[in-house]
Protein backbone atom coordinates (compact mmCIF):
# COMPACT_ATOMS: atom_id res chain seq x y z
CA UNK A 1 0.00 0.00 0.00
CA UNK A 2 1.31 3.72 -1.08
CA UNK A 3 1.83 5.96 1.85
CA UNK A 4 1.11 9.71 0.94
CA UNK A 5 1.62 12.45 2.96
CA UNK A 6 -1.72 13.78 1.89
CA UNK A 7 -4.22 10.72 2.54
CA UNK A 8 -6.99 12.38 4.10
CA UNK A 9 -8.68 14.09 1.50
CA UNK A 10 -8.05 11.81 -1.40
CA UNK A 11 -9.72 8.56 -2.83
CA UNK A 12 -7.14 6.89 -4.81
CA UNK A 13 -3.47 7.29 -5.58
CA UNK A 14 -1.98 9.42 -7.95
CA UNK A 15 -2.04 8.76 -11.59
CA UNK A 16 0.86 7.40 -13.19
CA UNK A 17 1.87 9.69 -15.26
CA UNK A 18 1.45 12.85 -12.68
CA UNK A 19 3.73 10.40 -10.26
CA UNK A 20 6.37 10.11 -12.80
CA UNK A 21 6.26 13.98 -13.38
CA UNK A 22 6.20 14.76 -9.80
CA UNK A 23 9.03 13.00 -8.13
CA UNK A 24 12.26 14.07 -7.71
CA UNK A 25 13.98 11.79 -5.63
CA UNK A 26 16.72 10.84 -8.66
CA UNK A 27 18.12 14.63 -7.84
CA UNK A 28 16.94 15.49 -4.03
CA UNK A 29 18.14 12.34 -2.56
CA UNK A 30 21.52 14.18 -2.02
CA UNK A 31 19.60 16.23 0.53
CA UNK A 32 18.78 13.43 2.52
CA UNK A 33 21.67 13.95 5.14
CA UNK A 34 20.84 17.87 5.80
CA UNK A 35 17.04 16.47 5.80
CA UNK A 36 17.73 14.43 8.64
CA UNK A 37 19.20 16.75 10.75
CA UNK A 38 16.25 19.05 10.02
CA UNK A 39 14.31 16.72 11.95
CA UNK A 40 16.39 16.24 14.45
CA UNK A 41 16.92 19.84 15.07
CA UNK A 42 12.52 19.88 14.58
CA UNK A 43 12.15 17.13 17.20
CA UNK A 44 14.06 19.47 20.21
CA UNK A 45 12.10 22.27 19.46
CA UNK A 46 8.63 20.15 19.42
CA UNK A 47 10.25 18.44 22.86
CA UNK A 48 11.01 21.65 23.97
CA UNK A 49 7.35 22.86 24.12
CA UNK A 50 5.92 19.78 25.37
CA UNK A 51 4.82 18.41 21.99
CA UNK A 52 7.26 15.46 22.74
CA UNK A 53 7.50 13.72 26.24
CA UNK A 54 11.24 13.09 26.68
CA UNK A 55 10.79 8.96 25.59
CA UNK A 56 9.33 10.18 22.50
CA UNK A 57 12.09 12.86 21.94
CA UNK A 58 14.69 10.06 22.11
CA UNK A 59 12.55 7.75 20.33
CA UNK A 60 12.99 9.38 17.73
CA UNK A 61 16.39 10.71 18.00
CA UNK A 62 17.67 7.37 17.84
CA UNK A 63 15.09 6.76 15.21
CA UNK A 64 16.56 9.33 12.61
CA UNK A 65 20.27 7.98 13.85
CA UNK A 66 19.55 4.83 12.43
CA UNK A 67 18.00 6.10 9.66
CA UNK A 68 21.09 8.20 8.68
CA UNK A 69 23.11 4.81 9.02
CA UNK A 70 20.69 3.10 6.71
CA UNK A 71 20.80 6.12 4.29
CA UNK A 72 24.63 6.34 4.41
CA UNK A 73 25.49 2.47 4.24
CA UNK A 74 22.50 2.36 1.23
CA UNK A 75 20.68 0.23 2.90
CA UNK A 76 17.79 2.38 2.85
CA UNK A 77 16.81 4.07 -0.21
CA UNK A 78 13.72 5.71 -2.12
CA UNK A 79 11.32 3.69 -3.52
CA UNK A 80 9.29 4.32 -6.83
CA UNK A 81 6.58 5.44 -4.46
CA UNK A 82 8.50 7.84 -2.92
CA UNK A 83 7.75 11.16 -4.45
CA UNK A 84 10.46 13.40 -2.67
CA UNK A 85 13.43 13.43 -0.04
CA UNK A 86 11.11 14.04 2.36
CA UNK A 87 8.80 11.43 1.31
CA UNK A 88 11.04 8.66 1.06
CA UNK A 89 12.52 9.82 4.75
CA UNK A 90 9.60 9.80 6.28
CA UNK A 91 8.79 6.37 5.34
CA UNK A 92 12.07 5.55 6.53
CA UNK A 93 11.60 6.54 10.17
CA UNK A 94 8.30 5.03 10.13
CA UNK A 95 9.51 1.68 9.36
CA UNK A 96 12.36 2.29 12.13
CA UNK A 97 10.08 3.95 15.00
CA UNK A 98 6.76 2.79 13.87
CA UNK A 99 3.76 5.43 12.65
CA UNK A 100 2.20 6.51 16.11
CA UNK A 101 5.90 8.14 17.19
CA UNK A 102 7.22 8.44 13.82
CA UNK A 103 4.00 11.08 12.51
CA UNK A 104 4.86 13.17 15.39
CA UNK A 105 7.25 14.20 13.68
CA UNK A 106 5.63 16.18 11.01
CA UNK A 107 3.88 18.65 13.50
CA UNK A 108 4.81 22.20 12.84
CA UNK A 109 6.41 22.18 9.42
CA UNK A 110 6.43 21.55 5.51
CA UNK A 111 8.27 20.27 2.99
CA UNK A 112 8.14 24.16 2.01
CA UNK A 113 10.01 25.14 4.96
CA UNK A 114 11.79 21.98 5.79
CA UNK A 115 13.04 22.29 1.11
CA UNK A 116 13.95 25.90 1.54
CA UNK A 117 16.12 25.14 4.18
CA UNK A 118 17.92 22.40 3.35
CA UNK A 119 18.85 23.65 -0.05
CA UNK A 120 21.06 26.36 1.45
CA UNK A 121 22.09 23.93 4.25
CA UNK A 122 23.56 22.30 1.62
CA UNK A 123 24.77 24.67 -0.99
CA UNK A 124 27.06 26.71 1.97
CA UNK A 125 28.49 23.07 2.12
CA UNK A 126 29.60 22.64 -1.26
CA UNK A 127 30.55 26.31 -1.71
CA UNK A 128 33.32 25.22 0.88
CA UNK A 129 34.29 22.46 -1.55
CA UNK A 130 34.16 24.37 -4.73
CA UNK A 131 36.69 26.88 -2.70
CA UNK A 132 39.15 24.70 -1.75
CA UNK A 133 39.06 23.58 -5.68
CA UNK A 134 39.60 26.74 -6.88
CA UNK A 135 41.87 27.79 -4.34
CA UNK A 136 44.02 24.55 -5.64
CA UNK A 137 43.78 26.17 -9.23
CA UNK A 138 45.15 29.64 -7.82
CA UNK A 139 48.10 28.10 -6.28
CA UNK A 140 48.88 26.39 -9.49
CA UNK A 141 48.64 29.53 -11.60
CA UNK A 142 50.59 31.40 -8.80
CA UNK A 143 53.77 28.55 -8.98
CA UNK A 144 53.79 28.93 -12.81
CA UNK A 145 54.12 32.93 -12.31
CA UNK A 146 56.95 32.33 -10.03
CA UNK A 147 58.62 29.92 -12.31
CA UNK A 148 58.47 31.94 -14.72
CA UNK A 149 60.63 34.79 -13.01
CA UNK A 150 60.82 38.01 -15.00
CA UNK A 151 60.05 36.70 -18.07
CA UNK A 152 58.55 38.99 -20.65
CA UNK A 153 56.05 38.12 -23.33
CA UNK A 154 53.64 40.32 -25.47
CA UNK A 155 50.72 41.88 -23.80
CA UNK A 156 47.66 42.15 -26.35
CA UNK A 157 44.84 44.14 -26.78
CA UNK A 158 42.14 43.14 -29.76
CA UNK A 159 44.51 40.48 -29.64
CA UNK A 160 47.21 42.90 -31.43
CA UNK A 161 50.43 43.18 -29.90
CA UNK A 162 50.23 46.42 -27.43
CA UNK A 163 52.82 46.57 -24.98
CA UNK A 164 55.30 43.79 -23.41
CA UNK A 165 54.01 42.18 -20.00
CA UNK A 166 55.60 39.94 -17.26
CA UNK A 167 54.57 36.15 -18.11
CA UNK A 168 53.83 36.19 -14.04
CA UNK A 169 51.84 39.30 -14.59
CA UNK A 170 49.38 37.32 -17.38
CA UNK A 171 49.50 34.46 -15.36
CA UNK A 172 48.18 36.57 -12.12
CA UNK A 173 45.61 38.36 -13.97
CA UNK A 174 43.65 34.90 -14.00
CA UNK A 175 44.32 34.44 -10.19
CA UNK A 176 42.48 37.94 -9.15
CA UNK A 177 38.90 37.34 -10.82
CA UNK A 178 39.03 33.51 -9.65
CA UNK A 179 39.97 35.35 -5.93
CA UNK A 180 36.54 37.49 -6.32
CA UNK A 181 34.24 34.76 -7.23
CA UNK A 182 35.63 33.47 -3.75
CA UNK A 183 34.91 36.70 -2.24
CA UNK A 184 31.69 36.20 -3.82
CA UNK A 185 30.97 33.26 -2.26
CA UNK A 186 31.72 34.43 0.96
CA UNK A 187 29.64 37.19 1.16
CA UNK A 188 27.16 35.03 -0.19
CA UNK A 189 27.33 32.62 2.55
CA UNK A 190 25.84 35.58 5.00
CA UNK A 191 22.82 35.77 2.76
CA UNK A 192 22.56 31.88 2.88
CA UNK A 193 23.00 31.34 6.52
CA UNK A 194 19.64 32.19 7.26
CA UNK A 195 17.66 29.42 8.02
CA UNK A 196 13.71 28.91 6.77
CA UNK A 197 12.26 26.42 9.44
CA UNK A 198 9.31 27.65 11.19
CA UNK A 199 7.48 29.23 7.93
CA UNK A 200 5.53 26.28 7.30
CA UNK A 201 3.69 26.19 4.14
CA UNK A 202 3.78 29.67 4.06
CA UNK A 203 2.39 31.69 7.27
CA UNK A 204 4.62 30.68 10.30
CA UNK A 205 3.27 27.71 12.97
CA UNK A 206 0.92 27.55 15.81
CA UNK A 207 2.78 25.27 18.08
CA UNK A 208 5.39 27.86 19.60
CA UNK A 209 8.16 26.33 17.56
CA UNK A 210 11.82 28.00 18.45
CA UNK A 211 12.68 29.10 14.61
CA UNK A 212 16.17 30.38 16.11
CA UNK A 213 17.10 27.37 17.83
CA UNK A 214 16.39 24.94 15.10
CA UNK A 215 18.38 27.70 12.86
CA UNK A 216 21.85 27.37 15.10
CA UNK A 217 21.15 23.43 15.42
CA UNK A 218 21.42 23.34 11.81
CA UNK A 219 24.51 25.60 11.44
CA UNK A 220 22.87 29.04 10.28
CA UNK A 221 23.39 32.68 11.79
CA UNK A 222 19.75 33.50 11.95
CA UNK A 223 15.94 32.14 11.35
CA UNK A 224 13.90 34.42 8.62
CA UNK A 225 12.07 37.75 8.99
CA UNK A 226 9.36 36.72 6.88
CA UNK A 227 7.71 33.71 6.44
CA UNK A 228 6.30 33.86 3.21
CA UNK A 229 9.24 34.79 1.83
CA UNK A 230 11.20 32.07 3.65
CA UNK A 231 9.36 29.90 1.60
CA UNK A 232 8.84 31.50 -1.73
CA UNK A 233 12.17 32.84 -2.59
CA UNK A 234 15.81 31.15 -4.34
CA UNK A 235 17.02 34.39 -4.87
CA UNK A 236 19.65 32.68 -2.89
CA UNK A 237 20.33 29.68 -5.51
CA UNK A 238 20.27 32.12 -8.15
CA UNK A 239 23.27 34.05 -6.50
CA UNK A 240 24.73 31.05 -6.11
CA UNK A 241 24.27 29.71 -9.48
CA UNK A 242 25.71 33.28 -10.64
CA UNK A 243 28.57 32.68 -8.96
CA UNK A 244 28.96 29.40 -9.97
CA UNK A 245 28.51 31.18 -13.92
CA UNK A 246 31.18 32.74 -12.93
CA UNK A 247 33.39 30.78 -12.32
CA UNK A 248 32.67 28.58 -15.10
CA UNK A 249 33.40 31.85 -17.58
CA UNK A 250 36.88 32.83 -15.53
CA UNK A 251 37.71 29.11 -16.27
CA UNK A 252 36.43 29.73 -19.79
CA UNK A 253 38.94 32.54 -20.49
CA UNK A 254 42.01 31.25 -19.03
CA UNK A 255 41.68 28.07 -20.88
CA UNK A 256 40.42 29.97 -24.42
CA UNK A 257 44.46 31.31 -24.14
CA UNK A 258 45.64 28.00 -23.09
CA UNK A 259 44.29 27.08 -26.17
CA UNK A 260 45.48 29.54 -28.12
CA UNK A 261 48.79 29.17 -27.20
CA UNK A 262 48.94 25.50 -27.83
CA UNK A 263 48.78 26.79 -31.15
CA UNK A 264 51.57 25.59 -33.43
CA UNK A 265 51.63 29.73 -34.33
CA UNK A 266 51.77 30.70 -30.92
CA UNK A 267 53.70 28.08 -29.21
CA UNK A 268 54.30 29.65 -26.21
CA UNK A 269 52.80 26.44 -24.23
CA UNK A 270 53.31 22.66 -24.14
CA UNK A 271 50.60 20.41 -22.27
CA UNK A 272 51.88 17.53 -20.42
CA UNK A 273 50.79 14.24 -22.08
CA UNK A 274 48.81 13.49 -18.83
CA UNK A 275 46.35 16.18 -20.18
CA UNK A 276 46.70 16.09 -23.50
CA UNK A 277 44.22 14.24 -25.86
CA UNK A 278 45.06 12.30 -29.32
CA UNK A 279 43.53 11.90 -32.12
CA UNK A 280 42.06 8.89 -33.55
CA UNK A 281 43.06 9.41 -37.15
CA UNK A 282 45.71 12.13 -36.88
CA UNK A 283 49.18 10.27 -35.42
CA UNK A 284 50.70 13.54 -34.73
CA UNK A 285 47.81 15.65 -32.84
CA UNK A 286 47.90 16.43 -29.44
CA UNK A 287 44.56 18.26 -28.43
CA UNK A 288 44.12 20.70 -25.39
CA UNK A 289 40.50 18.77 -24.55
CA UNK A 290 40.86 20.11 -21.02
CA UNK A 291 40.43 23.30 -22.28
CA UNK A 292 38.13 22.82 -24.35
CA UNK A 293 35.78 21.33 -22.45
CA UNK A 294 35.93 23.65 -19.77
CA UNK A 295 35.27 26.85 -22.75
CA UNK A 296 32.20 24.25 -23.25
CA UNK A 297 30.85 23.65 -20.02
CA UNK A 298 31.04 27.48 -19.26
CA UNK A 299 28.38 27.86 -21.93
CA UNK A 300 26.37 24.77 -19.98
CA UNK A 301 26.89 26.33 -16.50
CA UNK A 302 25.70 29.77 -17.81
CA UNK A 303 22.94 27.74 -19.35
CA UNK A 304 21.53 26.73 -15.52
CA UNK A 305 21.36 30.24 -14.22
CA UNK A 306 19.17 31.41 -16.98
CA UNK A 307 17.34 28.80 -16.96
CA UNK A 308 16.99 29.09 -13.19
CA UNK A 309 16.30 32.94 -13.52
CA UNK A 310 13.58 32.02 -16.13
CA UNK A 311 11.88 29.77 -13.89
CA UNK A 312 11.83 32.13 -11.23
CA UNK A 313 10.62 35.09 -12.98
CA UNK A 314 7.36 34.52 -12.77
CA UNK A 315 5.91 33.23 -9.67
CA UNK A 316 3.65 34.52 -7.48
CA UNK A 317 3.94 34.11 -3.97
CA UNK A 318 4.49 31.98 -1.99
CA UNK A 319 5.33 28.21 -2.43
CA UNK A 320 4.40 27.02 -6.10
CA UNK A 321 5.57 23.57 -7.52
CA UNK A 322 7.76 25.35 -10.01
CA UNK A 323 10.33 25.50 -7.22
CA UNK A 324 11.33 22.34 -7.21
CA UNK A 325 13.20 23.42 -10.21
CA UNK A 326 15.69 24.75 -8.90
CA UNK A 327 17.82 22.13 -7.68
CA UNK A 328 19.16 20.49 -10.89
CA UNK A 329 20.43 23.30 -12.22
CA UNK A 330 22.83 24.37 -9.57
CA UNK A 331 23.51 20.41 -8.56
CA UNK A 332 24.42 20.33 -12.29
CA UNK A 333 26.91 23.29 -11.76
CA UNK A 334 28.60 21.65 -8.93
CA UNK A 335 28.96 18.55 -10.33
CA UNK A 336 30.58 20.14 -13.34
CA UNK A 337 33.10 22.30 -11.32
CA UNK A 338 33.81 19.26 -9.43
CA UNK A 339 34.79 17.39 -12.21
CA UNK A 340 36.19 20.54 -14.07
CA UNK A 341 38.55 22.12 -11.47
CA UNK A 342 40.90 19.24 -10.82
CA UNK A 343 41.58 19.04 -14.36
CA UNK A 344 42.28 22.51 -15.61
CA UNK A 345 44.52 22.81 -12.28
CA UNK A 346 46.13 19.73 -13.07
CA UNK A 347 46.72 20.93 -16.62
CA UNK A 348 47.89 24.24 -15.38
CA UNK A 349 50.42 22.72 -13.19
CA UNK A 350 51.64 20.26 -15.65
CA UNK A 351 52.11 22.57 -18.69
CA UNK A 352 55.61 23.90 -19.77
CA UNK A 353 55.89 27.74 -21.02
CA UNK A 354 57.70 28.09 -23.99
CA UNK A 355 59.41 31.47 -22.21
CA UNK A 356 62.34 32.15 -24.50
CA UNK A 357 59.37 31.90 -27.57
CA UNK A 358 57.12 34.03 -25.57
CA UNK A 359 59.95 36.87 -24.67
CA UNK A 360 61.48 36.65 -28.23
CA UNK A 361 58.25 38.07 -29.56
CA UNK A 362 58.09 40.25 -27.30
CA UNK A 363 59.78 43.29 -28.81
CA UNK A 364 57.92 42.45 -32.30
CA UNK A 365 54.67 44.32 -33.96
CA UNK A 366 55.72 47.90 -32.54
CA UNK A 367 54.77 47.16 -28.81
CA UNK A 368 57.58 50.07 -27.73
CA UNK A 369 55.74 52.81 -29.59
CA UNK A 370 54.18 53.74 -26.46
CA UNK A 371 57.31 53.87 -24.91
CA UNK A 372 58.25 55.94 -27.48
CA UNK A 373 55.65 58.50 -27.05
CA UNK A 374 56.17 58.52 -23.16
CA UNK A 375 59.72 59.05 -23.08
CA UNK A 376 58.64 62.38 -25.28
CA UNK A 377 56.29 63.68 -22.91
CA UNK A 378 58.51 63.39 -19.77
CA UNK A 379 60.79 66.02 -22.04
CA UNK A 380 58.14 68.14 -22.23
CA UNK A 381 56.36 67.27 -25.52
CA UNK A 382 52.64 67.03 -25.08
CA UNK A 383 51.31 63.56 -25.98
CA UNK A 384 49.22 64.61 -28.85
CA UNK A 385 52.29 65.34 -30.70
CA UNK A 386 54.61 62.77 -29.07
CA UNK A 387 51.94 60.19 -30.33
CA UNK A 388 52.34 61.56 -33.72
CA UNK A 389 55.76 61.30 -33.59
CA UNK A 390 55.82 57.69 -32.34
CA UNK A 391 53.32 57.20 -35.16
CA UNK A 392 55.69 58.31 -37.63
CA UNK A 393 58.54 56.20 -36.52
CA UNK A 394 56.13 53.14 -37.07
CA UNK A 395 55.26 54.60 -40.37
CA UNK A 396 58.59 54.40 -41.44
CA UNK A 397 59.51 50.99 -40.06
CA UNK A 398 56.03 49.35 -41.94
CA UNK A 399 57.84 51.20 -44.74
CA UNK A 400 61.15 49.50 -44.79
CA UNK A 401 59.97 46.29 -42.72
CA UNK A 402 62.01 46.78 -39.77
CA UNK A 403 61.48 47.15 -35.84
CA UNK A 404 61.84 50.35 -34.17
CA UNK A 405 65.35 49.17 -32.50
CA UNK A 406 66.62 48.93 -35.94
CA UNK A 407 65.92 52.72 -36.30
CA UNK A 408 69.36 54.44 -37.24
CA UNK A 409 69.69 57.46 -35.22
CA UNK A 410 69.46 59.55 -38.43
CA UNK A 411 66.17 58.32 -39.36
CA UNK A 412 65.30 59.35 -35.95
CA UNK A 413 66.23 62.60 -36.05
CA UNK A 414 64.47 63.39 -39.41
CA UNK A 415 61.43 62.06 -38.08
CA UNK A 416 61.44 64.57 -35.09
CA UNK A 417 64.59 66.89 -33.86
CA UNK A 418 63.27 65.52 -29.97
CA UNK A 419 64.44 62.13 -30.80
CA UNK A 420 67.84 61.96 -29.40
CA UNK A 421 69.58 58.76 -29.24
CA UNK A 422 69.23 58.31 -25.65
CA UNK A 423 65.65 56.94 -26.68
CA UNK A 424 66.96 54.10 -27.60
CA UNK A 425 66.97 53.10 -24.00
CA UNK A 426 63.68 52.30 -23.24
CA UNK A 427 63.40 50.57 -26.93
CA UNK A 428 63.91 47.42 -25.18
CA UNK A 429 61.17 45.03 -23.18
CA UNK A 430 62.92 45.00 -20.39
CA UNK A 431 63.64 48.79 -20.30
CA UNK A 432 59.54 49.35 -21.10
CA UNK A 433 58.35 47.07 -18.10
CA UNK A 434 60.45 48.55 -15.93
CA UNK A 435 59.16 51.92 -16.34
CA UNK A 436 55.88 50.66 -15.87
CA UNK A 437 56.32 50.93 -12.01
CA UNK A 438 53.31 52.30 -10.50
CA UNK A 439 50.80 49.85 -8.38
CA UNK A 440 49.39 47.48 -10.03
CA UNK A 441 51.90 47.49 -13.13
CA UNK A 442 53.73 45.30 -14.88
CA UNK A 443 57.61 46.09 -13.55
CA UNK A 444 58.95 43.17 -12.32
CA UNK A 445 59.23 44.51 -8.73
CA UNK A 446 55.62 45.45 -8.62
CA UNK A 447 54.65 41.91 -9.66
CA UNK A 448 56.49 40.28 -7.05
CA UNK A 449 54.75 42.50 -4.15
CA UNK A 450 51.62 41.23 -6.55
CA UNK A 451 52.45 37.48 -6.43
CA UNK A 452 52.92 37.61 -2.63
CA UNK A 453 49.80 39.32 -1.89
CA UNK A 454 47.57 36.88 -4.16
CA UNK A 455 49.58 34.33 -2.04
CA UNK A 456 48.47 35.93 0.99
CA UNK A 457 44.49 35.74 -0.35
CA UNK A 458 44.77 32.35 -0.72
CA UNK A 459 46.37 31.94 2.49
CA UNK A 460 43.50 33.51 3.86
CA UNK A 461 40.78 31.63 2.78
N1 LIG B 1 9.91 18.59 -3.49
C1 LIG B 1 9.44 19.94 -3.36
C2 LIG B 1 10.51 20.97 -3.78
O1 LIG B 1 11.56 20.59 -4.08
C3 LIG B 1 9.09 20.22 -1.95
C4 LIG B 1 7.73 19.74 -1.69
C5 LIG B 1 6.75 20.81 -1.56
N2 LIG B 1 5.64 20.34 -2.26
C6 LIG B 1 4.44 20.83 -2.16
N3 LIG B 1 3.54 20.27 -2.84
N4 LIG B 1 4.16 21.82 -1.36
O2 LIG B 1 10.25 22.16 -3.82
Amino acid sequence: EQLSLWGGRFQGGPAQALAALSVSTHFDWRLASDDIAGSKAHATVLHDVGLLDDAQFKGLVDGLEELERQVQSGQFRPSDSDEDVHTALERGLLEIVGPELGGRLRAGRSRNDQIATLIRRYLRRESRHICRLVLNLCEALLSQAHSAGTSIMPGRTHMQHAQPVLVAHQLAAHVWPLLRDLDRLRDWDKRASISAYGSGALAGNTLGLDPQKVANDLGFSDSVENSIDGTSSRDIVAEFSFIMAMIGVDLSRLCEEIVIWNTKEFDYVQLDDSFSTGSSIMPQKKNPDVAELARGKAGRMIGDLTGLLATLKGLPLAYNRDLQEDKEPVFDQIDTLDILLPAVTGMVATMKLNLPRMEQLAPQGFSLATDIAEWLVKRGVPFRDAHEISGACVQVCERQGIELSDLTDRQFKEISEYLEPEVRKVLTIQGSVAARDGRGGTAPARVAEQLDRARSVVEEF
